[in-house]
C-alpha cells in the first residue's frame, strides 16, 4: 500500500494513544487543582476504549504506516491492566517501537509487569529535585525520592529512560542545573521542554516560557556539549552530547522553534477520539464507527481521509492571537 500523505505532504509514522484521562497528579500547568477537583468529572469506564479496540486501531494505523506507538494518559498507570494491553500491541506486524509516557509513581508495582509483557521504553516525568517544590508542581505533595527510586528500578529491570521536565520561568528554572547534573551523570537523556499552551486553564502565557536558548547557554557555561543526530525522522527533541561522559540532554522546542513540518503524529483519545494536532479543537470519534460494527476497510476509509484533509502546524502558526482565540483540548485528555 502507498503511504497515505496529509496536505502538507507528512506521512503518518506514529500514533499516541491516551488510555484515560484520570491523573493521580495534579500538575500546575496540566491539571490545577482549582479546575480538577474533587468534583470533576473523568469519563465513565464506558465512554474509554476497550482494549480489544486500541488493539484493532493499533492494527489499522500499522497497515497505514504506523511504526511507533506511545501510550499515554492522564497517567496511563491508572489503567490497572496495562501490561495485558502491551502484551497485545507488541505482537502487532509493523510496529517497531512502542513507548509509555508516565509520571512514574506506580512503577514500583508496574515496572516489572510491563517490561514481562514486551515494554522497553519509558518516558518519565520529573519537574525538580527540591522536595517542596516539585511536591507543589505536582499538586499531591509527592516527592522526587520515590520517582528516583522507581527510576533507579526500572533501569535495573532493563528499561531504556528518558527523563521530562517541564521549565516555566519563576517557578522551576533554579531546578535546570541540578537536574542536568543528576542525570547526566547516570547517563540518562533528560529532556527540558519549553512550557506550551495546551489547554484553556493552565495560565500560560509567552513570558512564562523559558526557552531552549535560555537553558542551552546555562548548560553551555558548565559543560562542553555537541549536537546529536536524530534518533528517527522528526525526532520531537533536539539533542545534544555531553562531551566528557557521552551522556544526552534534549530541548523540545514547540514555542520557539516548531517542528511541525515534520510533525508524523496521530492522536487517539481514551473516548476514541482522532486528534491530527495535539492543539485541535475538534477530533473525529473513532469510538462511534467501531462501535457501530464497521468492517476494516470502513474503518481505514474513514482514518484515511482524515488524515488526507490535515493541514495542522499550530506551533509554527502560534502568535498572542491563537493562543488567546483558540480553544483547546486538554492535555490530560489527549496525553500530550
Ligand atoms: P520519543 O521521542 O519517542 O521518546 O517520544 P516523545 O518525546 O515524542 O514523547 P513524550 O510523551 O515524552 O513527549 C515529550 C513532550 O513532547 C511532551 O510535552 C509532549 O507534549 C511533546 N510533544 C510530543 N509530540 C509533540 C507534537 O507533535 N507537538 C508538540 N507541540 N509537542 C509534542
Ligand atoms: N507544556 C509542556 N509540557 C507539558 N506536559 C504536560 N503539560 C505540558 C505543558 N503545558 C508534559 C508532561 C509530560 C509530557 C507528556 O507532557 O510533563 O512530561
Ligand atoms: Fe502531570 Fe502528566 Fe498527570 Fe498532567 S497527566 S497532571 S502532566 S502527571
Ligand atoms: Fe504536530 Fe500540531 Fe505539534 Fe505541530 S503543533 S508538531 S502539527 S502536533
Amino acid at each position: 500500500m502507498n503511504p497515505i500523505l496529509d496536505k502538507l505532504g507528512r506521512p503518518i509514522r506514529d500514533l499516541r494513544i491516551s488510555v484515560t484521562d484520570r491523573c493521580n497528579f495534579r500538575c500546575t500547568y496540566c491539571m490545577p487543582k482549582e479546575i480538577f477537583g474533587d468534583d470533576y468529572v473523568f469519563l465513565p469506564k464506558n465512554e474509554l476504549l476497550s482494549f480489544e479496540e486500541m488493539e484493532r486501531f493499533a492494527k489499522l494505523f500499522a497497515s497505514l504506516g504506523v511504526k511507533k506507538l506511545r501510550l499515554t494518559g492522564g497517567e496511563p498507570l491508572m489503567r490497572r491492566e496495562l501490561p495485558d494491553l502491551i502484551a497485545k500491541l507488541t505482537k502487532i506486524e509493523g510496529i517497531e517501537d512502542i513507548g509509555l509516557t508516565t509520571n512514574g509513581v506506580l512503577l514500583g508495582q508496574y515496572a516489572q509487569p510491563l517490561y514481562d509483557a514486551g515494554l522497553r521504553r519509558l518516558n518519565m516525568s520529573l519537574d525538580a529535585m527540591d522536595p517542596e517544590l516539585f511536591g507543589k508542581m505536582n499538586g499531591r505533595g509527592i516527592k522526587p525520592e520515590l520517582i528516583l527510586k522507581n527510576i533507579d528500578r526500572a533501569r535495573d529491570i532493563g528499561f531504556t529512560i528518558k527523563m521530562n521536565m517541564v521549565v516555566q520561568k519563576g517557578v522551576n528554572e533554579s531546578e535546570i542545573l541540578p537536574m542536568a547534573a543528576y542525570f547526566k551523570e547516570r547517563g540518562i537523556t533528560l529532556r527540558f521542554i519549553e512550557f506550551m499552551d495546551v489547554g484553556n486553564d493552565n495560565g500560560w502565557s509567552f513570558e512564562k516560557v523559558v526557552t531552549k536558548k535560555e537553558i542551552y547557554e546555562m548548560l553551555h557555561a558548565e559543560y562542553e556539549m555537541e549536537p546529536a543526530e536524530e534518533d528517527y525522522y522528526g525526532e520531537v527533541a533536539k539533542r545534544y552530547r555531553y562531551l566528557d561522559n557521552g551522556a544526552e540532554v534534549g530541548f523540545i522546542t514547540s514555542v520557539s522553534e516548531s517542528f511541525c513540518s515534520t510533525c508524523t503524529r496521530a492522536r487517539l483519545s481514551s473516548d476514541g477520539k482522532l486528534y491530527t494536532c495535539l492543539f485541535a479543537s475538534d477530533g473525529f470519534d473513532l469510538r462511534e464507527l467501531i462501535r457501530s460494527g464497521m468492517s476494516d476497510e470502513e474503518l481505514l476509509d474513514a482514518i484515511t481521509g482524515v488524515w488526507e484533509r490535515r493541514a495542522d502546524r499550530y506551533s509554527d502558526e502560534r502568535t498572542e492571537q491563537t493562543v488567546k482565540n483558540r480553544k483547546k483540548i486538554d492535555m490530560s485528555y489527549i496525553g500530550g
